[in-house]
């Protein structure tokens, strides 16, 4: 008897269950299935062949897919998207099962279906969480018209280390700025009813702390502290379950000796206990047997009954489920419940996606256009580091060369699935029409140019940079587009050194030497350093991070004052590699200093000192604060400052506030972010800017994970532009 068949043959039973509420729903489908039907829901498989088209005849590796497939034994899958793909596959699973349970559609919606907005870290620049929920909202209404219904997004991990490529797709270093960031994001993937349409599942992830990879590499162990643990890392998921997230992601990395697609504790314990989530957690992929050579688990046997002990719902890519769980549910009656529990949490998903009433619901002929909000984010995201004034630029002759600025794949970013290859516009694109001449420097990179390859770097040819100076000789003002590719950072690419390439060095000191103003336009999917040389020579330096499908517009219209400098920086930008990992919301150790002698804490050959505080960023106007004034508010503190436009232009800043706590027991940060809102001020004007503090901003969990209010001690709130100016307040609170 299929699910489907029921469906269409006891219409009226289908309708009385229809009304029932879905855990009632849920049951009887349970109560119809068998123990494979329970675990198949488990499985979830990749894309495995064209739908659309006949099977491969002789491919075992496909043949025994579909014959899992037919059998009930997926429950999900990923990478299949397409009305026609979805509709397809969605018809084996309705009309070829015994049961008929509709399949879910998994992808990696990151920053965008075809459309791409900037990468997420780029987004986060914004520290605009109604553009960010816009930017998720804009990528579900593409993808799902699709067949998408689940997003594997958005990415919290919390990360102090730049060399990890993976920064790309999180919010940067800072664990309220992530929980906001992660509430927005759900918010946007998933709209108020998960049913509708034209909504994604979101799913946080990579539970938890595989942003502090030791020494940086991706899939590294990682290493941290249970204060860092409960603090840092946790704080942005426990935002994101609570602002309704409806799944979970395991994540690669181990710590603490446990691979945390098998730590019980860290799932039971704070996910779902703490934070109270009830959704579908689902191992990363290949994450449950990848157990194995971390040599955790025995076998894959092994590695499935230690992964479905912590909580793993779904199995994507291991087939360890399906091999071994009917076996490991026969021979313990624990496994049997937690098969049945997890296939409860998964039948759910499926009841609130409107799945089980209508499998076909996510496929819809149209498709929406998405791209004034891909622009519009876009222009939101970068971040002006310094500006001697050139900036914006106005009616003079500009030579554009670089190897960014005609490039329409690598500003695209890494996550782009469903994106086409080459079809970002460029910034050269966005020029054409204006007093502006490209010439070509010579290019980043040779070769293939993949998602699963390495990007192989132009180690030496710098020919067409002498070219590329000589034709812009007669112009004003010099913009130079380097940085990153999109396949430099993301996931598989740490890198150790993280300053631009010799060849792009090359181009940057010759132009230099032409002694006119040179702007550079840095595409990044993190922060680099960039030399001291580098960074004195240049006239400006905008951080456009990879801005997308349009950002050469965006960017252009920047560059050139039609939109402000928007973005503050989300992570700290280091000096070196050497001072990584970096973050702004450090402890002040037992020597802070600095002192005379050298018994403090401190590097011999390099400043303690960023390059860019956390926070930064520059405007085309300039902002005093003044008179900053804190009161005591019911249930905690408010303060107020005002911010006056003290330049020519109308802009915006991002006024911030940060806490530093002492004597309470415990050891704090010297600095924490705990509120921050944008202001829009005319030149000339100014504005009374209130923050809240809440009293429970304070407080911290210790190492046990108990949380510890802050009562007595000092406590000192700055309000300033960025983690490193501002104005202080300091009081001292008495139990
Ligand atoms: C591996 C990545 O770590 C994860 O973030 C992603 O969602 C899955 N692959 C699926 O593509």
């Amino acid at each position: 008897m299929r699910f489907g068949t029921l469906l269409l043959f006891a219409l009226p039973l289908a309708a009385v269950a229809q009304r029932k509420p879905v855990a009632a729903r849920v049951d009887s489908v349970l109560s119809l299935m068998t123990l494979p039907e329970l675990v198949g829901q488990t499985n979830q498989y990749n894309g495995f062949w064209n739908a659309t088209g006949p099977m491969p005849a002789g491919n075992e590796w496909v043949e025994q897919r579909v014959k899992a497939l037919k059998q009930g034994g997926v429950g999900s899958v990923l990478n299949v998207a397409g009305v026609d793909q979805v509709r397809a596959l969605q018809k084996v699973a309705v009309e070829e099962t015994r049961l008929g349970i509709p399949l879910i559609f998994g992808l990696d919606v990151i920053h965008g279906y075809q459309t791409l907005s900037p990468i997420p870290l780029a987004e986060a620049a914004s520290w605009d969480l109604e553009a960010i929920k816009r930017s998720a909202r804009a990528a579900a209404l593409e993808a799902t018209a699709d067949g998408i219904n689940w997003t594997f997004a958005p990415m919290v991990d919390i990360s102090r280390d730049p060399r990890w490529g993976r920064v790309m797709e999180g919010a940067g270093e800072d664990p309220y700025l992530g929980a906001r960031i992660a509430e927005a994001r759900v918010r946007g993937f998933q709209g108020d009813n998960l049913s509708d349409p034209t909504t994604l599942a979101a799913c946080l992830k990579h539970f938890a702390g595989y942003g502090f990879p030791v020494s940086g590499k991706d899939y590294h162990t990682t290493d941290y502290s249970a204060h860092t643990l409960y603090n840092w890392i946790l704080p942005p998921f426990e935002a994101g379950v609570k602002a309704g997230a409806a799944t979970v992601m395991n994540a690669f990395s181990a710590a603490n000796g446990i691979p945390a697609t098998g730590d019980s504790a860290l799932v039971w314990g704070e996910l779902r206990r703490r934070m109270g989530f009830g959704g579908v957690l689902v191992s990363d992929w290949g994450s449950i047997g990848e157990m194995i050579p971390h040599g955790y688990a025995r076998d894959l046997r092994d590695a499935a009954d230690r992964a479905l002990a912590a909580g793993c719902d779904i199995d994507m890519e291991s087939d360890a489920y399906l091999r071994h769980g009917v076996e490991l549910a026969r021979s313990h009656p624990a496994d049997s419940l937690r098969f049945r529990e997890a296939a409860r949490r998964i039948l759910t998903l499926k009841f609130e996606l409107g799945l089980m009433d209508d499998p076909y619901r996510y496929c819809r002929a149209t498709k929406p256009d998405v791209r004034a909000e891909a622009y519009d984010m876009a222009v939101r995201s970068s971040v002006l580091l310094q500006n001697k004034g050139v900036l914006p630029i106005g009616s003079v002759l500009v030579g554009l060369t670089g190897p960014m600025a005609a490039e329409k794949n690598g500003v695209l970013g890494n996550w782009r699935v469903s994106a086409k290859d080459q079809s970002a516009q460029s910034l050269a694109e966005a020029v054409e029409g204006r007093c502006w001449t490209y010439a070509a420097s010579a290019p980043h990179s040779v070769g293939q140019e993949a998602f699963h390859a390495e990007l192989t770097l132009n180690a030496a040819d710098t020919k067409a940079n002498d070219a590329a100076l000589k034709a812009l000789r007669k112009h004003d003002v010099l913009v130079l587009a380097v940085g990153e590719h999109g396949y430099e950072s993301g996931e598989g690419r740490s890198r150790a050194s993280l300053r631009l390439s010799a060849v792009q060095q090359d181009l940057i000191r010759k132009a230099y030497k032409t002694g006119k103003p040179v702007v550079l336009v840095v595409y990044a999917g993190r922060p680099l350093v960039l030399e001291p040389w580098i960074q004195e020579g240049a006239a400006a330096i905008l951080w456009a991070w990879q801005p997308g499908t349009l950002g050469g517009q965006a960017v252009v219209d920047v560059l050139c004052g039609k939109s402000e400098p928007y973005g503050r920086l989300p992570m700290t930008f280091p000096r070196s590699e050497g001072q990584i990992p970096i973050h702004y919301d450090a402890f002040s150790t037992g020597r802070p200093g600095p002192k005379s002698e050298v018994f403090w804490s401190h590097y011999t050959d390099e400043s303690n000192a960023p390059a860019y505080p956390f926070g930064y960023g520059l405007s085309y106007t300039s902002f005093a604060y003044e008179n900053l004034q804190v009161r005591e508010a019911p249930g905690g503190w408010s303060a107020t400052v005002t911010v006056r436009n003290t330049g020519a232009r109308s802009g915006s800043d991002v006024v911030q506030l940060y806490v530093g706590r002492e004597g309470n027991g415990q050891i704090y940060p010297v600095k924490s972010l705990k509120a921050f809102k944008r202001v829009v001020l005319e030149p000339g004007s100014s504005a009374a800017v209130e923050l809240e503090l809440p009293r429970e901003a304070l407080t911290q969990r210790d190492g046990q994970g108990r949380s510890i209010p802050f009562t007595h001690g000092t406590l000192r709130i700055t309000v300033g532009p960025n983690s490193a100016e501002g104005l202080t307040w300091t009081t001292n609170l008495i139990p």
